[in-house]
């Protein structure tokens, strides 16, 4: 019965040049596999190998491409799966090739290649984009940094945080792209909402150290960089778009979907930035809130025991609270008329608040912090990585910490993230 029921959901498609297959993994459903049988295709900007099974796991929601035509073979229960003629590819592809010729342009010159950044609403394909813009990057023999602002749906280490990554090969088709040596800072919230002053200064302090980073290696100068954003962008959110394409000083904006934005963004930038238009794919799925937490508690999980295929073993060890000290960014707000003199309203945003173990902190991240003084510099140093709290012994003064690493702590100043991480394993 079993292999009956399996043989049942076996699909094979062809797909004529420039067409993808769209599919998805049923939310609470199996694995779902992927053959390439012949011809050529690609998954978001990385190539298929002929013959090798891939496999997708539950609610994700996946296309593959083909520029020559392939035949393709899903194994296992898909929510919907079909073929579409009509994709936006070759306009991406054209945008690939606008940037590649900038990189070129930029190696002969040794100057610094294409900064580019992705903005549009909630799910148009920002993050996707931004994949295959890098994928196809790489496969040209590019070395890009990819720059995540999205601090909800990111993509580089746990949510609530920004960073820097560089690319070295595509991205794998169940892990993304390699973690290595990521360039990470705490911002601590789901949302920039939540302390638009601290996001601010964070990816300004980021784009500097990006500045930096690109002029070390003259490989990843030329190739440049692609920044995501978030869907945050009406109000307080655009103007962080205008001050983030500042602050990275970006040659490009890539807008997605939404005219408004783009015709905004035409009016406020200078003109040698460069804005353009691209539509988005029929394919990009809506996520609703729970499948967005659902994916931030993914990505926090993965970042403690790694993928199904390539598992990790976290650590679990007990610290003293004398050996640490923890703080939070952000105090409590204050009416102006309790405002010692020459003190912003705005400054409790980012003050830094010295916080004993309690209960509460329970389930929470620790970001482990680089800082070596406990002021400002808490705020804007990148961080080694995160702790989970699974224990708090108020008692023996005893925290419990999941780590991804063993004891000791490379650093003994954390800062408190509202994330949290139920650890069931
Ligand atoms: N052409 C496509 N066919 C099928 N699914 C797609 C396609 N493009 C993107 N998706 C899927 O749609 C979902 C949303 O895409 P993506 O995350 O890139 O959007 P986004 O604009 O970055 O969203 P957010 O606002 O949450 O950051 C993802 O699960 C992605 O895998
Ligand atoms: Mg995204």
């Amino acid at each position: 019965m079993a292999s009956e029921d399996k043989k049942e959901h076996v699909q094979e498609f062809k797909l004529d040049p420039d067409s993808e297959l769209r599919f998805e993994v049923e939310s609470k459903g199996e694995k779902v596999f992927l053959i390439l049988k012949a011809g050529f295709a690609e998954v978001f900007g990385t190539e298929l190998v002929k013959g090798k099974q891939y496999e997708f796991t539950a609610g994700a929601k996946i296309a593959v491409f083909s520029w020559q035509g392939c035949t393709v073979e899903l194994k296992g229960k898909t929510d919907v799966s079909y073929v579409a003629r009509e994709t936006p590819m070759v306009i991406y592809c054209n945008c690939h090739a606008a940037l590649e010729d900038m990189r070129c342009d930029a190696e002969k010159e040794n100057k610094r290649g294409p900064i580019a950044m992705l903005v549009g609403p909630c799910d148009v394909g920002k993050s996707t984009v931004c994949r295959i813009l890098l994928n196809y990057a790489v496969r040209m023999g590019r070395r890009p940094l990819f720059v995540d602002l999205d601090v909800g749906q990111g993509q580089i280490s746990v949510p609530g945080t920004i960073g820097a990554l560089l690319i070295e090969r595509p991205a794998s088709l169940d892990e993304g792209f390699s973690q290595e040596a990521p360039l990470v800072y705490n911002f601590g919230h789901k949302t920039p909402q939540l302390n638009s002053t601290l996001f601010n200064m964070l990816f300004t302090q980021l784009a500097n150290s990006v500045k930096e980073k690109i002029e070390t290696n003259k490989k990843t100068k030329a190739s440049g960089v692609i920044i995501n954003t978030c869907g945050w962008v009406k109000g307080e959110g655009y103007k962080h778009l205008i001050q983030a394409a500042k602050a990275f000083e970006v040659d490009v904006i890539l807008v997605l979907d939404q005219e408004r934005l783009y015709n905004e963004l035409v009016r406020d930038m200078p003109n040698f930035i460069k804005v353009v238009f691209l539509p988005k794919s029929g394919g990009v799925v809506e996520r609703s809130q729970s499948a967005r937490a659902e994916s931030r508690d993914q990505r926090i999980r993965e970042y403690f025991y790694g993928t199904p295929k390539n598992s990790a073993y976290p650590h679990s060890f007990d610290i003293k609270w004398s050996e640490i000290k923890i703080f939070k960014i952000g105090g409590p707000a204050l009416p102006d008329s309790c405002l010692p003199l020459g003190m912003k309203a705005e400054d409790h945003l980012t003050k830094v608040v010295a916080l004993t173990p309690n209960p509460g902190m329970l389930h929470h991240l620790l970001a482990v912090s680089y800082a070596t003084k406990e002021d400002e510099e808490l705020i804007l140093s990148h961080v080694a990585g995160f702790v989970c709290v699974t224990n708090i012994d108020t008692e023996r003064q005893i925290l419990t910490l999941l780590s991804p690493q063993p004891k000791p702590l490379p650093n003994n100043l954390l800062v408190l993230s509202e994330l949290q991480f139920m650890d069931s394993h």
